[in-house]
């Protein structure tokens, strides 16, 4: 078993090997999805398995910038991951994920998301379940009697691509939000460009909704203030005559739950996705931390994969910044230990007495225990795409 990039000749086997995986695409999205293919092998993003010639797996990074702490920072989002039926239970499965660990640090991805169909080849490779997807459907009159009232709110363009990334940015920072993607300008403006996306915006937020069937779907709604937060969901709730529900992606702790006037959500869909960090230390300087604390606590992680990811140390918390600082040649016994998959759950604000529970981290005093709560347990972790 051989583990490297896909070979250009093999994408019609990749895309025979996915429709027996996944089902059948729906017509005419092959070209679509072979050119993203190439694309994808060009910027070597498609890490392949084969025996002998023989392609038998793949597996694709989407290069995403991603929020933790109020920062992004490089995230490999993991998708696609296929082998071949004949080959299912022999382990290329678990290869092809050390092949993605390796070239997503190679690519410079500090961490890696992705959506589990099922979690054990994952979590045998240091992936752990972090955060939801949460898809919330909600009465669209009690949007609509939210009242927008003063704010200016207008119709958006691929023009306003560099502003609602700059107040997005700006939003997540202060929110200090964990989980969201970054849009770049370029994403952001290519779907602006599609008239089936409705944006609007106002001086320190905007919406994006469409139509799904017959009902409204709100893919993004970024808010810095309650004025603009009432105007922008009115926009919405403005649908409530032709869609009497609206489903929202948002982040289980949004605003929304306590602007609306009832208790509105019918109907909650999660999906949860797992959290690997492919380099700690990139990990941990680039996410934002609680400005006004200091935490110092004695800390050891294995990360069996990744062996620049095993830590005998500190962990420092100044500032807003984290780093890792390596022990003088002595492994403190009061060390909070981690596997790669506790350091994962941490760090995406899941509590100490989760992981102890779970097994993922074990040691240490109740003290550093909080410690460690007190600068990484924050907003819940979301994403409002899938992929
Ligand atoms: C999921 C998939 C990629 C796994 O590949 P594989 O080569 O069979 O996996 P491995 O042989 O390396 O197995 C690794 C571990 O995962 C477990 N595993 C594999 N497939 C599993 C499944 N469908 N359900 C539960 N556990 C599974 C194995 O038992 C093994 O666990 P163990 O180490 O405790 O024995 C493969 O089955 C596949 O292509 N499935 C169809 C497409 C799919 O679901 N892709 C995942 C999208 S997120």
């Amino acid at each position: 078993m051989q583990i490297r990039s896909l070979d250009p000749a093999d994408v019609g086997r990749s895309y025979d090997m996915r429709t027996r995986a996944f089902g059948p695409m729906p017509d005419g999205a092959r070209p679509d999805w072979e050119s993203g293919v190439h694309k994808a092998i060009d910027e070597h993003r498609i890490v392949a398995a084969y025996d002998d010639d023989l392609l038998v797996g793949r597996a694709m990074i989407w290069s995403f910038r991603q929020c933790w702490g109020g920062r992004d920072l490089a995230m490999a989002g993991v998708a696609g991951v296929i082998v071949a039926p004949e080959y299912r239970g022999r382990g290329v499965g678990s290869a092809l994920m050390d092949g993605i660990i390796a070239r997503g640090r190679e690519l410079g991805f500090a961490v890696s998301a992705l959506y589990p169909a099922t979690v054990p080849v994952y979590r045998g490779k240091g992936w752990e379940i972090a955060g939801v997807q949460a898809r919330y459907s909600i009465v669209t009159r009690l949007l609509r009697e939210l009242r927008g009232g003063a704010v200016g709110v207008r119709a958006a363009t691929p023009e306003d691509a560099p502003t609602i990334r700059d107040l997005t940015a700006a939003a997540y920072a202060a929110g200090r939000a964990n989980g969201p993607l970054l849009d770049s300008v370029s994403d952001l403006a290519e779907e602006l460009e599609d008239a089936g996306v409705f944006a609007y915006l106002a001086d320190d937020g905007f919406v994006r909704y469409g139509w799904e069937g017959k009902e409204l779907v709100v893919d993004q709604l970024v808010a810095q203030s309650t004025e603009t937060a009432r105007a922008l969901w009115a926009v919405v709730g403005s649908g409530s005559s032709v869609s009497p529900q609206v489903h929202a992606y948002l982040a289980p702790d949004d605003p929304l739950h306590q602007l609306l006037g009832e208790c509105v959500v019918e109907q909650v869909k999660q999906t949860r996705w797992m959290l690997r960090l492919l380099d700690v230390h990139a990990a941990v300087s680039g996410r934002g931390f609680p400005r006004g604390l200091d935490v110092d606590v004695p800390v050891a992680v294995s990360d069996p994969q990744v062996p620049a990811n095993c830590v005998e140390g500190r962990l420092r918390v100044t500032d807003g910044q984290g780093e890792f600082v390596a022990a003088d040649g002595t492994t403190s016994s009061d060390a909070v230990r981690f596997t790669a998959n506790g350091i994962a759950a941490l760090y995406a604000g899941i509590p100490m007495a989760s992981l102890v529970t779970s097994g993922a981290a074990r040691g240490g005093s109740a003290e550093d225990h909080a410690r460690l709560d007190a600068a990484f347990v924050g907003r819940s972790a979301y994403l409002l795409e899938y992929f």
